[in-house]
């Protein structure tokens, strides 16, 4: 007989952790409104990523270096007022936390203070130490973001694969110690091969999602609109689509233009 899964009311930093020692998967997905932030964590998502792809997926920007952190509080608070239940975690936009570790701070409490998230996200491992030290001195709960940092974009020069040469992935398994040891309750690794991001979650006490990182990481995290087939233009192998959104929602907008313009709606028990 297989134990029964417990089941969590609220998630913590503390129960990402119980999961992860637990051996039990983490979701996580991105959301940046109200409505679809609600309707993720009805759908029983851990992890709410209100990520800074939303310069992209939002704004309509090419990289997500654009986004501001008063836009991102915006994305953030929206998100917190439909969640009960998914641990809220924001990206500190490029930009916040990099030129020095008392404007991290700053930033990261501007967050925490004025969206009512939980938690805060920042790229890189080592080169950040001071920031994220600081911020968590603060007690604010800090994720970290290894691999493909898209805020790094134009140091790498292209999205593809990162650390498949030796040197950058002896650095990746340093960072993730490090972040372990500073006091992160979690990592996300981005586009890396499967067998070193395998070998990252096993080092490490502290949960890893991967996002084109293999399935033997802790948990999986999405963008929502990638994941709903919201977006034709981005095929990454990673990416699954459960919904072709897209097609679905040309059609209903379809279908009530042509309607408003052959008088068809309003019907008579449409109106008063
Ligand atoms: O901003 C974001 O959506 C992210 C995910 C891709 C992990 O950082």
């Amino acid at each position: 007989m297989t134990a029964a899964k417990k089941t969590y009311a609220r998630i913590t930093t503390k129960t990402l952790h119980e999961m992860k020692a637990n051996g039990e998967k983490i979701s996580m997905l991105t959301a940046y409104d109200f409505t679809l932030g609600g309707i993720v964590d009805q759908a029983g998502v851990d992890v709410i990523l209100v990520g800074d792809s939303a310069s992209n997926v939002m704004a309509g920007h090419e990289t997500t270096l654009p986004i501001t952190l008063d836009q991102m509080i915006y994305h953030a608070s929206s998100v917190v007022r439909g969640v009960k239940r998914a641990l809220v975690v924001v990206d500190l936009p490029f930009g916040t936390y990099q030129a020095d570790s008392k404007e991290a701070l700053r930033s990261a409490i501007r967050i925490m203070k004025e969206s009512g998230a939980h938690a805060v996200k920042l790229e890189g491992g080592e080169q950040v130490k001071d920031s994220i030290e600081r911020i968590l001195k603060a007690g604010i709960p800090v994720m970290g973001h290894l691999g493909l940092t898209p805020q790094s974009i134009y140091k790498f020069g292209t999205y593809t694969v990162r650390a498949k040469e030796e040197q950058e992935a002896a650095q990746l398994l340093k960072d993730v110690k490090i972040l372990e040891e500073m006091g992160c309750f979690g990592i996300v690794l981005e586009k890396v091969p499967a067998a070193l991001a395998a070998q990252a979650a096993a080092s490490i006490s502290i949960p890893v999602i991967g996002i084109g990182a293999g399935s033997q990481v802790d948990g999986q995290v999405l963008v929502l609109h990638d994941m709903l087939g919201m977006n034709k233009e981005f095929s990454p192998r990673f990416l699954r689509r459960y919904l072709d959104l897209d097609q679905l929602l040309h059609q209903a907008i379809g279908q009530y233009s042509a309607d408003v313009k052959a008088s068809n709606f309003p019907s008579k028990d449409e109106q008063y």
